[in-house]
C-alpha cells in the first residue's frame, strides 16, 4: 500500500537528506549535471536557494514524519515554472512520484498564481516521463544538444487555464 504523503516547506535540516538523494547514482544518470556534488558547494547552494524568492521547495512526507522525496519549482516568469523532482532512492517503484507531482503542482498554482508548469526530462526515463504523464503533464516538443541525449519538455497548465 502507497503511504499518503503530505508537504512541507523544505527548510535547511533538510539539507543532508537532499545532497544524498541528489548524489544518488541513479538521480546523477538522470540530471543534466552528472557530476558529483560536494557536500559544502551542496549546502551553499541549499542555503542561498532556499532563501530566494524565485524557488519554491517542498519535502513528502508520511505521518510519521519520514521523508519521501523532494520537489522544487524554479520560477521561469510572471506565469510559468520549472519542476524538478528526487524520489528517495529506497522509496522508488512504489507511485510516490506521481503523488508528490500531484500535490506538489497543485499547491504551487495556488501558492504562486503560476499558469503553466514545465518539466524537462531525458526521454529514457521512463519513470519520470510516466510519472509526469499520469498526472496530467502533456508532452510539447523533445530536442538534443550536439552528442547529448535526447529531451522531452512536457507542461502542465493550470486548472483555469485549462481548454475543455
Ligand atoms: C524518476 C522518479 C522521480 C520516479 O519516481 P518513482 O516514485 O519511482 O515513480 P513511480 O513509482 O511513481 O512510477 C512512475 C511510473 O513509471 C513506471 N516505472 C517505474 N520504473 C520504471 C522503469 N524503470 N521503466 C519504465 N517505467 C517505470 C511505474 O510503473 C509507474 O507507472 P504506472 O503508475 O503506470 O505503473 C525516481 O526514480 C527518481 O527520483 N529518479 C531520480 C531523479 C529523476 O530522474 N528525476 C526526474 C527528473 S525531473
Amino acid at each position: 500500500m502507497i503511504n499518503t504523503i503530505t508537504l512541507q516547506k523544505a527548510t535547511i535540516e533538510d539539507c543532508d537528506t537532499i545532497y544524498c538523494w541528489r548524489n544518488d547514482p541513479t538521480t546523477r544518470e538522470q540530471s543534466f549535471n552528472s557530476r558529483e556534488i560536494l557536500y559544502e558547494k551542496h549546502s551553499q547552494w541549499l542555503k542561498k536557494a532556499l532563501e530566494d524568492p524565485k524557488k519554491f521547495f517542498y519535502i513528502g512526507i508520511d505521518e510519521k514524519g519520514k521523508k519521501y522525496g523532494v520537489v522544487r519549482f524554479d520560477i521561469k516568469s510572471k506565469f510559468s515554472a520549472e519542476i524538478n523532482i528526487i524520489v528517495a532512492p529506497d522509496k522508488r517503484g512504489k507511485g510516490i512520484a506521481s503523488q508528490l507531482i500531484l500535490k506538489s503542482c497543485s499547491l504551487f498554482f495556488s501558492e504562486t498564481k503560476r499558469k503553466l508548469i514545465l518539466a524537462r526530462i531525458k526521454e529514457s526515463n521512463s519513470a519520470s516521463v510516466r510519472a509526469f504523464q499520469k498526472v496530467g503533464f502533456s508532452k510539447l516538443f523533445h530536442y538534443k544538444e550536439e552528442d547529448k541525449e535526447r529531451i522531452l519538455a512536457l507542461v502542465l497548465l493550470a486548472p483555469d487555464r485549462r481548454i475543455r
